[in-house]
Formats: structure tokens, sequence, C-alpha cells
């Protein structure tokens, strides 16, 4: 009967390890798979957070382009000083390029603003006789002011200016010599070298320029050395402004 009981005891015994094993895999794998959930849910999290974060940008950026395209600065919001400081050093640095890229901008449409109104002015005296033009200048002053005003910018542009040329060969020349500088603009010859200069345009906007228009020069017939016509054969009535000039001109 002993012997019965212990080889039941035994058997017992290693029915008993056996369950145990199986309880401990079914627990390892429990926890594995809760383990797992935790990582699987985690992960989620984080994407779910980025996914914000990117929708966030992408707005962020959107508002920005908008704002670019319409050539407005971003306002300086209160939500900028609830950024980090790195995100707000971004931010400011963005506005900036747009006020950049703004003002750019507006000096380029300014720029090609003030060509285009040179231009048209431009074709105009082309169009006019010399009488029609100092008909016009003398009613619209301020045209004139504007019209060198533009000059003077669209001159900088090039790399080189004619009148320069004309002051540096003219330089030069004997200091006796007497100068008709016919369409002189605001008078730069007259300013620039030591010979008698005597400047004429359709319009003065200073003591040394005498109004007239150059088909009929207030001086006397080869009373000058020299004729310049710096840029100034723009009217239809130039072929009257070249005799002129003849008529100034000394013989010989
Ligand atoms: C392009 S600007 C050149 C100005 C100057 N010669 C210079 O180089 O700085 C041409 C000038 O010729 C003048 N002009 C054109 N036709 C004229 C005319 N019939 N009589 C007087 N001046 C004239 C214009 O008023 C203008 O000032």
């Amino acid at each position: 009967m002993d012997q019965k009981k212990s080889f039941r005891k035994g058997r017992n015994t290693k029915n008993n390890n056996k369950f145990n094993k199986k309880r401990n895999l079914k627990q390892k794998q429990k926890q594995k798979q809760k383990q797992k959930q935790k990582q699987n849910q985690k992960h989620n999290k984080k994407e779910k957070e980025k996914e914000i974060k990117k929708e966030k940008e992408h707005e962020e950026q959107n508002e920005i382009n908008e704002r670019k395209r319409k050539n407005k600065p971003k306002p300086f919001t209160k939500n900028l000083f609830g950024m980090g400081k790195k995100r707000r050093k971004n931010q400011n640095q963005s506005n900036q390029g747009i006020h950049r890229s703004t003002k750019k901008k507006n000096s380029k449409t300014k720029n090609k603003l003030q060509g285009a109104r040179f231009r048209l002015l431009n074709e105009k005296l082309c169009s006019m006789t010399g009488k029609q033009a100092l008909k016009y200048f003398r009613t619209n002053k301020e045209q004139f002011k504007k019209y060198h005003q533009v000059y003077k910018e669209q001159v900088k542009k090039w790399d080189n200016n004619p009148l320069d040329v004309i002051i540096e060969e003219i330089k030069t020349r004997p200091q006796n010599l007497k100068i008709a500088d016919l369409g002189a603009g605001e008078g730069r010859l007259e300013k620039s070298v030591r010979q008698k200069v005597y400047s004429f345009d359709l319009c003065s906007t200073n003591s040394w320029v005498t109004e007239c228009d150059i088909s009929h020069v207030p001086l006397e017939d080869s009373s000058v050395d020299i004729v310049v016509f710096c840029l100034s054969l723009m009217g239809s009535t130039y072929i009257d402004y070249l005799l002129e000039g003849y008529r100034l001109l000394k013989i010989g």
C-alpha cells in the first residue's frame, strides 16, 4: 500500500511540475503580449504626435506662403512667446526674410515704374517738335524734374555715360575754347570743365542752364568752337537742331 501511495505521490508531483511549467509559459506569453501592446500604444502615440507636428508645420508654412503672396509681413502674435527659444528664433528669421523680400519687390516695382515713366516721356519727346516740347515742359515743370530724376537713376546702371566721355575729352582741349551744350539737362558739363560752356535746355532747374528750344539758340552765328549734343537729338525736328549747331560753330 505504501509503495502504491508513494508511486501515486511521485506521479502527482510530476504532473504538478508539468502544470506549473505550462502556467509559467502562459504567464510569460501574457506578459510578452502586454509588453507588445504597450510598445504598440507608445509607437502609435509617437506617430500621432509626429503627424500633429507635421500638420502644424504645414499650416504655418502655408500661412507664410500666403503672406508672401500678399506682401504682408507676419505679425508678431502672442503665440510667439509661447514658443521655444529655437522656434522663436526661426520664426523671427523667416519674418525678416519676408520683410527683406517685400522690400526688394517694392523697390523692383518702383524701378520698373520709374523706367516705364522715363520711356513714356522719352517717346513723347521723340515724337514732338522742339516747339511743342518747349511748350509741354514749360507747363509741366514737375514732369521735367521727374524725367531727370529717373534719367539719373537709369544712367547709374549703364557701363559708360557718354557725358563722362565728352567731359574727359573736353578736359584735354585748350582752355580758351567756347562750347555750346545743346540739350544740357542739368548742365553737368558746364560744371565739370574749365572752358566757357553755354548750356541750353527746354527747362532749367538751376541758374546756369538757359531755357530754349535748341532749334533757336540765343547765341550769335559762329560764336563757339564746340557744339555738344549728348543724347539730346531726340525730337522730330532734330535736323533743325543740327543746322542750329552748324550755325553756332566758328568756321575753320
Ligand atoms: C537724355 S537728356 C540728356 C541730358 C544731358 N545732355 C546729359 O547727358 O546728362 C536729353 C535732354 O535733351 C533735352 N532736349 C530735347 N529736345 C530739346 C529741344 N528741342 N530743346 C532743348 N532741349 C531739348 C531734354 O530736355 C533733355 O534734358
